[in-house]
């Protein structure tokens, strides 16, 4: 199972193993992972799962589509690192990927 390593705005961290194919959102609301609100559950209509991806995994995500783009406009403090913790899909190729978690959602 793939490894994802969650990063508080303090710094504090949490290792987490997903199933490949389930969503950062999915694996930080399983673990209790704080501050991915996700209100809409994964349906890209909420931005408040925004999270940032750090290289080198945020380099081989698939991009965006237009729907995330469209809702990361409205996140708190983006970053060209940013995307929707619900849209990222975690395989075994991602295994060690670090999501950093904003200090506050939109
Ligand atoms: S959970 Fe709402 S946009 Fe990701």
């Amino acid at each position: 199972m793939p490894t994802v390593i969650y990063v508080q705005a303090d710094g504090s961290r949490t290792v987490c193993h997903l199933q490949p194919g389930e969503s950062v959102m999915d694996g930080a609301l399983d673990n209790g992972i704080a501050g991915i609100k996700a209100q809409c559950g994964g349906g890209c209509t909420c931005a408040t799962c925004h999270c940032y991806i750090r290289g080198p995994w945020f380099e081989q995500l698939p991009a965006p589509i237009q729907d995330e783009k469209d809702m990361l406009e409205y996140v708190w403090q983006p970053e060209v690192n940013s995307r929707l913790s619900c849209q990222v899909k975690v395989t075994d190729a991602l295994d060690g990927m670090i999501v950093d978690i904003p200090a506050q959602q939109a």
